[in-house]
């Protein structure tokens, strides 16, 4: 298949858009926004939700919404999808307060405790490696950003390669969960 068209993209986002918003931004807080996430990422997502059944195989991650929108879609579609997603601008959630706990953990980890520090993989602003694998966290709804991290804590999502998510989720107490969620809802 071809490399990915955000113009071919753009049509078949209609699909998307009643929960991710026609641009990517989506409007309730359960559904991620989309908008300028990195495409490898995207992609390996949509990726990972059509082998989601597999709710005990290492590699899919199941959502019962999207398993049933991914079943249709072709490595083409997913390829302009990706293209079309990635290439917009995500919108500004609310400011917040941030959190200073949260800010300790997000750029310093907690040796004591085998934390490692998000920036690390996420970067100081958020916005993730592309090329990497690594999402943007910027911009993202908190309450999204709280489900993720309790879903890889529980490993109810295990997508993640080499279990990194996973591993340093199931060191997070509620607390740092909560502080993190509002420190990266400030970024
Ligand atoms: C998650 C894409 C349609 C509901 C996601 C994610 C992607 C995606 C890439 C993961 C985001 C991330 O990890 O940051 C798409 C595309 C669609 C589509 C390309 C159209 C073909 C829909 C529709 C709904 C929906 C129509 C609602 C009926 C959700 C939900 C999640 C999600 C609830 C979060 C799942 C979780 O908590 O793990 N979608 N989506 N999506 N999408 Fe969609
Ligand atoms: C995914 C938060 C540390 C690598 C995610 C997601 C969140 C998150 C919320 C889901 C994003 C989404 O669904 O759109 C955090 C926090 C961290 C942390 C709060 C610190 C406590 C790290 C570190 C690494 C890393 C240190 C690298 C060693 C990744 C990768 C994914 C991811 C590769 C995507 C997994 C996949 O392919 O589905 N992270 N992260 N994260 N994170 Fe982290």
């Amino acid at each position: 298949f071809a490399e990915g068209s955000a113009e071919a993209g753009q049509t078949k986002a209609a699909l998307c858009a009643a929960c991710h918003g026609m641009d990517g931004n989506s409007l309730v807080a359960m559904f991620p926004k989309l908008a300028g996430q990195h495409a490898e990422y995207l992609k390996k997502q949509l990726h990972d939700f059509k082998t989601g059944g597999q709710t005990n195989g290492a590699k899919g991650r199941f959502d019962p919404t999207m398993a049933g929108f991914v079943a249709a879609l072709t490595a083409q579609d997913i390829e302009d999808l990706s293209a079309y997603f990635a290439a917009q601008k995500s919108s500004q959630i609310a400011a917040t307060d941030g959190s200073a706990a949260g800010m300790e953990l997000y750029n310093s980890g907690d040796a004591e405790r085998g934390i490692t520090a998000c920036l690390a993989c996420h970067g100081p602003t958020g916005k993730g490696m592309g090329a990497a694998g690594f999402p943007s966290l910027a911009d993202q709804y908190p309450d999204y950003i709280k489900s993720q991290l309790t879903k890889f804590r529980d490993a109810t999502r295990h997508n993640d390669l080499n279990g990194m998510m996973r591993d340093i989720s199931k060191k997070l107490t509620d607390a740092d969960i909560d502080a993190l969620t509002k420190y990266i809802a400030s970024l």
